[in-house]
């Protein structure tokens, strides 16, 4: 959402209520998209039941809205349990007496109904959490991150493809350039003033980085087949420590859900057979298969600091943006966000996107993994609740960064911060190159 600077507390209610609709109506479509069997199945041990996201999603609106920001009583406290993600593992969660279909669905809609009241009847000012609409704004970025981990689970799914969505559009203007140098010193990480931005993003704070290069786009599937071709996945020289014993551990050969054929390389995506198609971005690798592909070409994956600083750093005025092409709020014509296409677009694309430094596809198409691990700014302060993000630094987390083509616009910013552990690929996630700048490549 943009700064609520200069809008009305009716206008805030009405983004909310226009937010809470559309993540609403994605969380339908990926369930409703599937039968009954298939809404209660577990794809894969990695993942819920569908119908557990859905009726987590309703928990968890139930539990910050109706109860806190409300004050109302409880719709159904004696679910709370079962749908708290801290208390049941995802392998653990189908074997457990989880709402029906229906009844799941009869929840999130009462829910729903009771949180358009509240919305109506609420203050917005006053309390910290519901200052320009927070909590709401917390719910809706909660929903919209159980909507793409949803639309991962039916990337895992086996059966007829039942997801269907037009191709993304296709750069007509070529890359200027392959690398940018992205200048040495400080500038700002974080923000303290996007309305929405979660505990973990603030506070705005100074970072320093020496002058790097970073490529202007993330790593294509026919780059990364040369790695492949190259030998990469059997050349432990590439690999970390950790990373090639994952690697031996796992069997790792190529991204998750390749293979390969008498006719070259496949992929399955969303149900669908095809061949690899060369200029994407690869997606579905882990951190260490990044990491090794990047040491095979010479160079290394960027540092978070880094990764923000080639986004936002706008070198004409010393000042970070909201997002890499300004601080207007994400169009079709900037990134591919919000699974409009179910894949990312070749890449090149979205020139209208691209960072005051160049950099395209920062946002959307695959989400960036960065060697840095989780920590805390300084500065930093747990908010609303210790278990959004306090709980997690210093575990074996590796940073991702700018979201996804399943990533919703409302779910990311130039400033959002995600994680997850390095040996994850059923997420969307990419990668692009990074290298230091030699003295003499620095003006
Ligand atoms: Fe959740």
């Amino acid at each position: 959402m943009t700064t609520t600077e200069n809008l009305t507390a009716e206008q805030v209610r009405e983004r909310v209520a226009e937010q809470l609709r559309r993540s609403r109506a994605r969380s339908t479509a990926l369930t409703d998209a599937v039968d009954e069997d298939d809404l209660v199945r577990q794809h894969s041990r990695l993942m819920s039941p569908l119908v557990w996201d859905l009726a987590h999603i309703g928990n968890q609106e139930e539990l910050w809205l109706v109860r806190d920001v409300g004050g109302r009583d409880p719709v159904r406290s004696d679910i709370d349990e079962l749908y708290d993600a801290f208390q049941h593992a995802r392998a653990d969660r189908p074997a457990l007496p989880l709402l029906k279909p229906r009844e799941a669905r009869t929840y999130v809609r009462e829910v729903r109904e009771k949180v358009f009241d509240v919305l109506e009847r609420t203050p917005l000012e006053g309390r910290r959490l519901v200052q320009d609409g927070f909590a709401f704004g917390m719910i809706v970025q909660h929903e919209q991150q159980h909507d793409e981990t949803m639309l991962a689970t039916h990337q895992l799914r086996t059966g007829t493809p039942v997801l269907h969505a037009e191709d993304p559009p296709r750069a007509a203007e070529p890359l200027p350039a392959r690398e940018v140098l992205v200048p040495g010193g400080e500038f700002t990480m974080g923000t303290s003033t996007e309305p929405w931005a979660l505990d973990n993003e603030r506070p705005a704070h100074a970072a320093h980085v020496d002058a790097f290069f970073i490529d202007t786009v993330p790593v294509s599937n026919g780059e990364y087949l040369a790695f492949i071709d190259a030998g990469g996945y059997d050349d432990p020289r590439w690999w970390s420590e950790v990373g090639w014993a994952h690697r031996q551990g796992a069997n790792l050969v190529a991204p998750r859900f390749w293979e390969r054929g008498p006719a070259g390389w496949h992929r399955t995506r969303f149900g669908v057979v095809e061949q690899v198609p060369l200029d994407e971005p690869v997606v579905h690798v882990c951190f260490h298969e990044a990491q090794a592909y990047a040491n095979w070409a010479g160079k290394r994956l960027p540092t978070e600091v880094e990764w923000e600083k080639a986004a936002r750093f706008d070198p004409a005025t010393g000042r970070s943006r909201r997002w890499p092409w300004g601080d207007e709020d994400p169009g079709p014509e900037h990134a591919n966000l919000g699974q409009r296409h179910l894949r990312p677009a070749p890449v090149g694309s979205y020139p209208a996107g691209a960072s005051a430094l160049g950099v395209r596809q920062l946002m959307g198409d695959v989400w960036e993994w960065c060697d840095s691990d989780l920590r805390p700014y300084p500065g930093f302060a747990a908010f609303p609740y210790r278990e959004y993000s306090e709980v997690f630094f210093g575990g074996d987390y590796k940073m991702l960064r700018g979201g996804s083509f399943g990533t919703d616009a409302s779910a990311v910013r130039g400033t959002f911060r995600n994680w997850d552990h390095p040996i994850r690929r059923q997420i969307f996630a990419g990668f692009r190159l990074a290298r230091d700048a030699r003295p003499d490549e620095v003006r």
